[in-house]
């Protein structure tokens, strides 16, 4: 990725305002967390370790116009703005985990004054956007030997730089064999409601000069059928102790199409998306969204008013249809409780 999804800018969150891709790359300049936290909800950052850097630079955003405040205001002003960055999005799992290493920093320096702590908390949060790029680097070179040139590789939703720092997950993968000089070709699933897929996907494919062809949803199955799929590639937002896998609305038809046709199903994600308090994935909570997302297309009525709509934003993909899930450490084959076990160790 050319440009950068976030960054720590003069005391300002700077994010690319993603509800505004293709059409205009705009950036937002945030000082203040509740507009972070409202950024959050309308997916203007989303992409589930996006979602964790940035809430915890929100954590900095909440606390450091406090640097003279004594320290009991100062701690129930970080448990406040961690409380209200935590309910922004249910799913995505690196968001509880970002948030937990910044409230763990107010935590273990208990002694130190406001104006010390700051730095401390600022320090932490660059320390998980640099964790993330490299964690995301170690993806992609792992995952790179899975493929060959030539291959046509179908993914879903965003799972590129733009749902990370710099160079995704599952798209990192694709981005490294790139570099290794092999011919790669993308289909990117449009992913409705939201268009992660031809929005947003498809621009930084694009950009990065890798040909893409974008798909509607319900025609996965059937470039599968007629062979034009050699595997496919999706990313996470909350991984279960024995591997089930939550991520976009639509990733596990995906995956029952890919099993069908004996098509390879990898998960790309890094080892900080599995979530092994949770022993499967029908514990995962999965985010219900606004009917307007489906009913409503470029402000014109799509569904009649009186018609229900339901609209989960995420489903979760049973281990069994999971090949592999690319992760930092390697790769975990078959994922299940044992494998799962064997490379991610409670924090
Ligand atoms: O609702 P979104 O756009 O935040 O959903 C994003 C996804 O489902 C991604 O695939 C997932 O977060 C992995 S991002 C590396």
């Amino acid at each position: 990725m050319l440009v950068k999804t976030l960054e720590w800018v003069d005391n300002k969150l700077r994010l690319i305002d993603q509800t505004q891709l293709p059409e205009r790359l705009v950036y937002l300049d945030l000082d203040d967390y509740l507009e972070l936290a409202a950024a959050i909800k309308r997916l203007s950052v989303r992409g589930a370790p996006a979602i964790g850097v940035s809430a915890a630079y929100g954590v900095v955003l909440g606390v450091q116009g406090l640097a003279q405040a004594d320290r009991a205001t100062f701690d129930r002003t970080a448990d406040t703005v961690i409380k209200t960055l935590a309910a922004t999005r249910p799913t995505a799992v690196n968001l509880f985990w970002a948030l937990k290493r910044m409230e763990q920093i107010v935590k273990t320096h208990e002694k130190l004054t406001p104006g010390e702590l700051l730095p401390k908390l600022l320090a932490e949060a660059r320390a998980i956007e640099q964790d993330d790029r490299e964690t995301c680097g170690r993806i992609g070179t792992h995952g790179a030997v899975l493929v060959k040139s030539g291959a046509a590789i179908l993914t879903h939703c965003n799972a590129g730089g733009l749902a990370t720092t710099q160079y995704g997950t599952a798209l990192a993968v694709i981005y490294q064999a790139q570099k290794e000089g092999k011919q790669v070709r993308v289909y990117a699933d449009e992913t409705r409601p939201l268009l992660q897929g031809a929005r947003l996907t498809a621009w930084e494919l694009t950009q990065a000069g890798i040909p893409v062809t974008v798909i509607c949803d319900n025609m996965a199955a059937f470039l599968m059928q007629q062979k034009k799929i050699d595997l496919v590639i999706v990313g996470a937002d909350r991984i279960a102790a024995n591997g089930d896998t939550a991520n976009k609305i639509g990733t596990y038809s995906v995956a029952v199409a890919a099993r069908h046709h004996n098509v390879p199903f990898y998960v790309a994600a890094p080892v900080s998306t599995f979530d092994l308090n949770i022993p499967d994935g029908s514990a995962i909570p999965i985010e219900e969204r606004a009917a307007e997302e489906i009913a409503i297309s470029n402000g014109k009525r799509m569904v009649p008013a009186a018609a229900a709509v339901y609209n989960p934003a995420f489903d979760v993909t049973p281990a069994g249809l999971i090949t592999a899930i690319i992760t930092d450490q390697g790769l975990i084959e078959r994922p299940s409780r044992e494998t799962v076990a064997q490379k991610v160790k409670p924090a």
